[in-house]
Protein backbone atom coordinates (compact mmCIF):
# COMPACT_ATOMS: atom_id res chain seq x y z
CA UNK A 1 0.00 0.00 0.00
CA UNK A 2 0.93 3.84 -0.83
CA UNK A 3 2.75 5.35 2.34
CA UNK A 4 0.30 8.45 2.29
CA UNK A 5 -2.81 5.99 1.69
CA UNK A 6 -1.62 4.45 5.06
CA UNK A 7 -1.41 7.31 6.85
CA UNK A 8 -4.42 9.13 5.29
CA UNK A 9 -6.20 5.58 5.88
CA UNK A 10 -5.12 6.12 9.28
CA UNK A 11 -6.43 9.15 10.55
CA UNK A 12 -2.96 11.46 10.34
CA UNK A 13 -4.19 13.40 7.83
CA UNK A 14 -6.29 14.33 4.18
CA UNK A 15 -4.06 12.75 1.57
CA UNK A 16 -2.76 16.07 0.63
CA UNK A 17 -1.49 16.80 4.36
CA UNK A 18 0.02 13.18 4.60
CA UNK A 19 1.99 14.27 1.03
CA UNK A 20 2.84 17.65 3.16
CA UNK A 21 4.15 15.67 6.31
CA UNK A 22 6.23 13.15 4.17
CA UNK A 23 8.11 15.75 1.76
CA UNK A 24 9.18 17.82 5.20
CA UNK A 25 10.39 14.15 6.27
CA UNK A 26 8.15 13.62 9.15
CA UNK A 27 7.61 9.91 8.39
CA UNK A 28 9.83 7.26 8.93
CA UNK A 29 9.63 3.44 7.74
CA UNK A 30 11.32 0.90 9.94
CA UNK A 31 13.79 3.57 11.29
CA UNK A 32 14.60 5.20 8.01
CA UNK A 33 12.37 8.26 6.95
CA UNK A 34 10.73 8.44 3.59
CA UNK A 35 10.46 11.55 1.17
CA UNK A 36 8.35 10.01 -1.36
CA UNK A 37 4.96 9.06 -0.57
CA UNK A 38 4.44 6.63 -3.19
CA UNK A 39 6.33 4.60 -1.24
CA UNK A 40 5.42 1.32 -0.61
CA UNK A 41 4.63 0.17 2.64
CA UNK A 42 3.44 -3.56 3.91
CA UNK A 43 1.01 -3.07 6.37
CA UNK A 44 1.38 -6.14 7.82
CA UNK A 45 5.13 -5.45 9.14
CA UNK A 46 6.05 -2.28 8.29
CA UNK A 47 6.34 -0.23 11.52
CA UNK A 48 5.41 3.41 10.40
CA UNK A 49 6.42 6.32 12.44
CA UNK A 50 4.88 10.06 12.39
CA UNK A 51 7.26 12.68 14.69
CA UNK A 52 8.48 9.37 16.28
CA UNK A 53 5.06 7.98 16.98
CA UNK A 54 4.07 4.94 15.85
CA UNK A 55 0.44 4.97 13.57
CA UNK A 56 -0.99 1.43 13.74
CA UNK A 57 -2.79 0.58 10.53
CA UNK A 58 -6.69 -0.15 10.82
CA UNK A 59 -8.62 -0.92 7.66
CA UNK A 60 -11.86 -0.89 9.39
CA UNK A 61 -13.36 0.74 12.44
CA UNK A 62 -16.38 0.19 14.74
CA UNK A 63 -17.51 3.20 16.75
CA UNK A 64 -20.62 3.18 19.37
CA UNK A 65 -22.27 6.41 19.93
CA UNK A 66 -25.28 7.33 21.82
CA UNK A 67 -27.11 8.58 19.09
CA UNK A 68 -29.05 12.13 20.50
CA UNK A 69 -32.86 13.54 18.91
CA UNK A 70 -32.50 15.66 16.01
CA UNK A 71 -29.67 13.70 13.76
CA UNK A 72 -30.68 11.25 11.40
CA UNK A 73 -29.06 7.47 10.60
CA UNK A 74 -27.14 8.69 7.74
CA UNK A 75 -23.98 10.22 5.89
CA UNK A 76 -26.15 13.03 4.19
CA UNK A 77 -29.33 14.21 4.37
CA UNK A 78 -31.37 17.52 3.19
CA UNK A 79 -33.19 17.94 6.59
CA UNK A 80 -31.50 16.52 9.36
CA UNK A 81 -27.91 16.38 10.44
CA UNK A 82 -26.49 13.00 9.68
CA UNK A 83 -24.94 11.10 12.52
CA UNK A 84 -21.13 11.43 11.15
CA UNK A 85 -21.47 15.14 11.95
CA UNK A 86 -21.10 13.78 15.50
CA UNK A 87 -17.77 12.51 14.70
CA UNK A 88 -15.42 14.63 12.82
CA UNK A 89 -11.98 13.09 13.42
CA UNK A 90 -13.24 9.90 12.18
CA UNK A 91 -14.54 11.66 8.85
CA UNK A 92 -11.08 9.84 6.96
CA UNK A 93 -12.62 6.44 7.46
CA UNK A 94 -15.57 6.86 5.82
CA UNK A 95 -17.69 5.50 8.55
CA UNK A 96 -21.81 4.50 8.52
CA UNK A 97 -24.44 3.92 10.18
CA UNK A 98 -25.17 -0.30 11.07
CA UNK A 99 -29.25 0.45 10.21
CA UNK A 100 -31.18 3.59 11.20
CA UNK A 101 -32.67 5.05 14.50
CA UNK A 102 -35.20 7.15 13.79
CA UNK A 103 -34.35 10.95 14.51
CA UNK A 104 -36.78 11.22 17.50
CA UNK A 105 -34.96 8.02 19.08
CA UNK A 106 -31.94 8.09 21.07
CA UNK A 107 -29.21 5.59 21.82
CA UNK A 108 -26.97 2.73 20.62
CA UNK A 109 -25.77 3.10 16.84
CA UNK A 110 -22.76 1.28 15.45
CA UNK A 111 -20.79 3.29 12.97
CA UNK A 112 -18.37 1.59 10.75
CA UNK A 113 -16.43 1.24 7.46
CA UNK A 114 -17.19 -2.42 6.92
CA UNK A 115 -19.71 -3.30 4.74
CA UNK A 116 -19.92 -6.96 4.65
CA UNK A 117 -20.33 -6.77 8.53
CA UNK A 118 -22.84 -4.35 8.45
CA UNK A 119 -24.74 -5.93 5.89
CA UNK A 120 -24.55 -8.87 7.95
CA UNK A 121 -25.80 -7.10 11.00
CA UNK A 122 -28.55 -5.90 9.87
CA UNK A 123 -29.45 -8.65 7.52
CA UNK A 124 -32.56 -10.33 8.98
CA UNK A 125 -31.60 -13.75 8.91
CA UNK A 126 -29.27 -12.76 12.00
CA UNK A 127 -31.58 -12.11 14.16
CA UNK A 128 -29.29 -9.34 16.24
CA UNK A 129 -30.65 -8.34 19.29
CA UNK A 130 -31.46 -4.76 19.99
CA UNK A 131 -33.14 -3.53 23.60
CA UNK A 132 -35.04 -0.63 23.78
CA UNK A 133 -36.31 1.41 26.64
CA UNK A 134 -39.85 3.01 25.88
CA UNK A 135 -41.98 5.45 27.42
CA UNK A 136 -45.89 5.34 25.86
CA UNK A 137 -48.68 7.69 26.50
CA UNK A 138 -51.07 4.81 27.62
CA UNK A 139 -50.91 2.26 30.61
CA UNK A 140 -49.28 -1.11 29.07
CA UNK A 141 -51.57 -3.59 29.29
CA UNK A 142 -50.22 -6.73 31.10
CA UNK A 143 -51.61 -9.02 28.04
CA UNK A 144 -48.51 -7.18 25.79
CA UNK A 145 -46.53 -9.33 27.00
CA UNK A 146 -47.73 -12.94 26.14
CA UNK A 147 -48.84 -10.90 22.31
CA UNK A 148 -45.62 -9.76 21.69
CA UNK A 149 -44.13 -12.75 22.12
CA UNK A 150 -46.17 -14.88 19.66
CA UNK A 151 -45.60 -12.17 17.33
CA UNK A 152 -48.32 -9.36 15.74
CA UNK A 153 -49.16 -8.71 12.33
CA UNK A 154 -47.29 -6.10 10.89
CA UNK A 155 -46.54 -4.81 7.72
CA UNK A 156 -48.48 -8.73 6.03
CA UNK A 157 -46.36 -10.54 8.01
CA UNK A 158 -46.07 -11.65 11.60
CA UNK A 159 -43.36 -10.04 13.62
CA UNK A 160 -40.79 -12.31 15.72
CA UNK A 161 -41.09 -13.26 19.25
CA UNK A 162 -39.99 -10.36 21.08
CA UNK A 163 -39.44 -9.73 24.81
CA UNK A 164 -41.49 -7.18 26.82
CA UNK A 165 -40.60 -6.10 30.61
CA UNK A 166 -43.57 -3.97 31.77
CA UNK A 167 -41.41 -1.47 34.14
CA UNK A 168 -44.98 0.36 35.09
CA UNK A 169 -47.98 1.63 33.60
CA UNK A 170 -45.75 3.73 30.81
CA UNK A 171 -42.32 2.32 30.89
CA UNK A 172 -41.36 -1.05 29.48
CA UNK A 173 -38.23 -2.84 27.87
CA UNK A 174 -38.61 -4.40 24.97
CA UNK A 175 -36.30 -6.68 22.99
CA UNK A 176 -36.50 -6.90 19.55
CA UNK A 177 -34.24 -9.29 17.30
CA UNK A 178 -35.66 -8.18 14.22
CA UNK A 179 -35.22 -4.44 12.64
CA UNK A 180 -37.93 -3.07 10.31
CA UNK A 181 -39.20 0.28 9.73
CA UNK A 182 -40.54 2.04 12.58
CA UNK A 183 -41.18 -1.30 14.29
CA UNK A 184 -41.36 -0.35 17.86
CA UNK A 185 -43.63 2.48 17.43
CA UNK A 186 -46.07 0.48 14.90
CA UNK A 187 -45.77 -2.81 17.55
CA UNK A 188 -47.18 -0.29 20.01
CA UNK A 189 -49.54 1.67 18.10
CA UNK A 190 -51.33 -1.38 16.93
CA UNK A 191 -52.51 -1.28 20.22
CA UNK A 192 -53.25 2.61 20.43
CA UNK A 193 -50.46 3.30 22.15
CA UNK A 194 -48.46 6.10 21.07
CA UNK A 195 -44.36 5.87 22.22
CA UNK A 196 -43.69 8.96 23.68
CA UNK A 197 -39.81 8.44 23.74
CA UNK A 198 -37.64 5.65 22.71
CA UNK A 199 -34.04 5.11 23.74
CA UNK A 200 -31.76 1.92 22.47
CA UNK A 201 -30.06 0.91 25.29
CA UNK A 202 -28.09 -2.20 23.30
CA UNK A 203 -26.87 -3.08 20.16
CA UNK A 204 -25.84 -6.65 19.64
CA UNK A 205 -24.45 -6.79 23.07
CA UNK A 206 -23.29 -3.34 23.09
CA UNK A 207 -24.31 -1.36 25.33
CA UNK A 208 -24.53 2.61 25.63
CA UNK A 209 -24.44 2.76 29.68
CA UNK A 210 -21.39 4.01 30.10
CA UNK A 211 -21.85 6.73 27.25
CA UNK A 212 -23.39 10.11 27.42
CA UNK A 213 -25.82 10.96 24.90
CA UNK A 214 -23.62 12.27 21.96
CA UNK A 215 -20.63 10.87 23.02
CA UNK A 216 -19.18 7.62 21.54
CA UNK A 217 -15.87 5.19 21.69
CA UNK A 218 -14.16 2.96 19.35
CA UNK A 219 -15.48 -0.62 20.60
CA UNK A 220 -12.71 -2.98 22.05
CA UNK A 221 -10.68 -5.74 20.76
CA UNK A 222 -13.08 -8.21 22.56
CA UNK A 223 -16.13 -6.27 21.28
CA UNK A 224 -15.01 -6.43 18.38
CA UNK A 225 -13.95 -9.91 17.78
CA UNK A 226 -17.57 -10.82 19.52
CA UNK A 227 -18.95 -8.39 16.49
CA UNK A 228 -17.30 -10.17 13.73
CA UNK A 229 -17.96 -13.79 15.54
CA UNK A 230 -21.09 -12.99 15.37
CA UNK A 231 -21.49 -12.65 12.20
N1 LIG B 1 -38.31 1.24 16.22
C1 LIG B 1 -38.79 2.47 15.99
O1 LIG B 1 -39.98 2.66 15.90
N2 LIG B 1 -37.91 3.50 15.88
C2 LIG B 1 -36.57 3.36 16.00
O2 LIG B 1 -35.82 4.34 15.91
C3 LIG B 1 -36.08 2.06 16.24
C4 LIG B 1 -36.97 1.02 16.35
Amino acid sequence: MRLDKYLANSGVGTRSVVKRLIKDKRVKVNGEIVSSDSFNVDETKDVVLFDDLEVKYKEFYYILLNKPQGYVSAVIDNVYPPVTDLLPEYRFANLFPVGRLDVDTTGALLLTNNGDLAHKLISPKYHVDKVYEVAVDKKIPENLVEIFKKGIDLYGELTLPADLKIINNFHAELTLHQGKFHQVKRMFKKFDINVVTLNRKAFAGLSVENLAVGEYRELTSDEEKHLLGNK
